[in-house]
């Protein structure tokens, strides 16, 4: 059901910004927001409607802007509030609309409320942190058997007191305890006085593990039972809808990042008549390549992915809306995990994944790069990795005696700072990023791989994501057509309808190297009206088959 009046955000497309890497201002080897604010031409030209800025708040920088100190400050890193005020006033002059990523699962150890919550068990703040006693017993002092993301329990032990802290994260990222209504109040606060400033929304990180049942209970073992979807989340959102959002007229948009979101939950999540988020990210189909976990891998199966894809489109068809993206700051890039960046096919690789993913039904997120296919990047020593996950992965693994080599060789293809190379902008020693010395190193292939030779390039990866964009601008179908998944049963071409008002487009994407007729597949394209394709320039192309990669949306009706 097609309602008349759908969200300004079903037609939007949405690009994500890592200021830490995206365009360096001042030498210091680090991108800030007046790099961001001179790209803004860029961002502009391919056409997107918002910029989510990932963390820029006031932070030690332990996990990059995700443990922040201060959110009501910009990092000196990152630049100061005026500069935030003029990056907003410009991208507003663009009509580009600035969603801000809000960390309320946990702020930083050095957070004031933090630092006062540990200062003794009488704190007037000590209840906005989860503290437990130790353990009584065999199984260990740490109060619950948690693993943390980032390695190790999720306890942390504090001697000033003698208990024990949460923290999902890092240990300088302390979980915040929502069961405090102060806790949530000084959240909401701090939110209206973002909006107040003019921001458009927020993604929000983690979100969906702010209700959390912390017992002192050893079976729930890796904990997710006890923090994803806690008993209170539902309330937890509405209120905050209620409370920040409710009265506000500006066009406003709310994503949250779930990890382990179910369907079920994602379509009460986004359900417009809960009131509680527009959006969220799911991560199932980026789990469908972990062979146990994140740094063991086996390819891709397509009829996979069109399983689960299938799923969110028909689960979210009548009520609730999907976010898609393949790239963000903590996934490897798409092009070398699901798509094939060897010379001879990384262009039409990118610009096939993109083509599949724009024609569904949802919101498309552009990574930063992702749009000049940007490749995962080559590491030789562990020194040359950043990512705090990465790392303490590496040490935990070797400390439990596995050998060095075969852990960096799980690291490669799998680390987050595969997503936070610097942006290519030219062919230049630090690709244009940066004067100076760049906080991580460039990839090497930015010679080749840049935004400088792409952007006058009629057949790019950069000018295949402005038609895409184009196209969900232009095309009621595409953003709001019911979607019908075709060969589901297909190991290699992943192909869907999406249809409206009587027209119906066809997307046929090639994800392999092997070419097929398509006749034999899809007799109905043979001869349909092409309206957007990745390889009709090359000389080899032929209608009637689906080359290496080859991406089309056709128009049947
Ligand atoms: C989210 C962020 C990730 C961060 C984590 C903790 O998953 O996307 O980058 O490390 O939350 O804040």
């Amino acid at each position: 059901m097609t309602s008349p009046n759908p969200a300004w955000w079903t037609s939007a497309v949405v690009y994500q910004v890592y200021p830490r890497s995206f365009a360096d201002s001042d030498g210091d080897g680090i991108g800030d927001l007046p790099g961001v604010r001179s790209k803004l031409d860029h961002l502009a030209d391919l056409g997107v409607d918002v910029l989510w800025l990932s963390p820029v708040y006031r932070s030690p920088q332990d996990d990059n802007g995700y443990d922040i100190s201060d959110y009501r400050d910009i990092d000196p890193a990152f630049g100061t509030l005026a500069d935030f005020d003029g990056l907003l006033a410009d991208a507003h002059a663009r009509g580009i609309k600035i969603v801000m990523d809000l960390v309320v699962n946990h702020t930083s150890d050095e957070h004031p409320w933090f630092v006062e919550s540990r200062s003794s068990t009488v704190s007037p703040k000590r209840d906005w942190y989860w503290w437990r006693d130790t353990r009584e017993g065999p199984a260990g002092p740490e109060p619950t058997d948690w693993e943390s993301y980032f390695s190790g329990p999720t306890w942390e032990h504090d001697p000033t007191t003698d208990q024990w802290y949460l923290h999902l994260f890092s240990r300088k990222q302390p979980d915040l305890n929502w069961e405090n209504p102060e806790v949530r109040a000084a959240v909401h606060e701090m939110m209206g006085w973002w909006l107040d400033r003019g921001v458009d929304g927020f993604r929000m990180d983690v979100i969906n593990m702010i209700s959390k049942d912390v017992g002192p209970d050893d079976a729930l073992r890796d904990g997710t039972d006890g923090f994803l979807f806690g008993p209170r989340l539902h309330e937890f959102l509405a209120e905050m809808h209620r409370e920040v959002f409710a009265g506000r007229d500006a066009d406003l948009i709310t994503v949250g990042e779930m990890p382990g979101v179910t369907v079920e939950q994602a379509r009460l999540v986004t359900d417009p008549a809960r009131a509680e988020l527009d959006m969220v990210f799911q991560f199932e189909h980026v789990g469908l390549d972990h062979d146990g976990d994140k740094w063991h891998a086996r390819p891709l199966r397509l009829t996979d992915l069109k399983a689960s894809f299938g799923r969110w489109q028909a689960g979210l068809a009548d009520v609730g809306w999907n976010s898609l993206y393949w790239d963000n700051h903590d996934q490897p890039r798409a092009v070398s995990r699901f798509g094939d960046d060897s010379p001879a096919h990384r262009r039409d690789a990118a610009t096939c994944l993109a083509t599949l993913l724009h024609g569904h039904r949802g919101t498309p997120y552009v990574y930063q790069g992702e749009e000049l296919g940007m490749a995962n990047s080559t590491w030789g020593s562990i020194r040359d990795f950043r990512d705090i996950e990465t790392l303490n992965h590496f040490a935990e693994a070797t400390a439990a005696g596995a050998d060095p080599d075969d852990v960096l060789a799980t690291l490669r293809p799998a680390s987050r700072d595969n997503a936070r190379t610097p942006v290519q902008w030219d062919d230049t020693e630090h690709a244009g990023f940066t004067t100076g010395t760049p906080w991580i190193a460039v990839n090497p292939d930015h010679v080749e791989w840049n935004a400088a030779a792409q952007r006058d390039d009629p057949h790019s990866v950069l000018a295949h994501h402005r038609s895409l964009i184009a196209l969900r601008h232009a095309s009621r179908t595409v953003q709001l057509g019911d979607f019908e998944m075709l060969l589901p049963d297909h190991e290699d071409v992943y192909a869907y309808t999406r249809s409206l008002d009587g027209e119906t487009l066809l997307v046929v994407c090639n994800v392999s190297g092997t070419p097929y007729a398509l006749a034999e597949l899809l007799p109905e394209a043979v001869g349909a009206e092409l309206v957007l394709g990745n390889r009709e320039h090359l000389p080899d192309h032929d209608d009637a088959v689906l080359g290496p990669w080859d991406a089309r949306v056709l128009r049947l009706t």
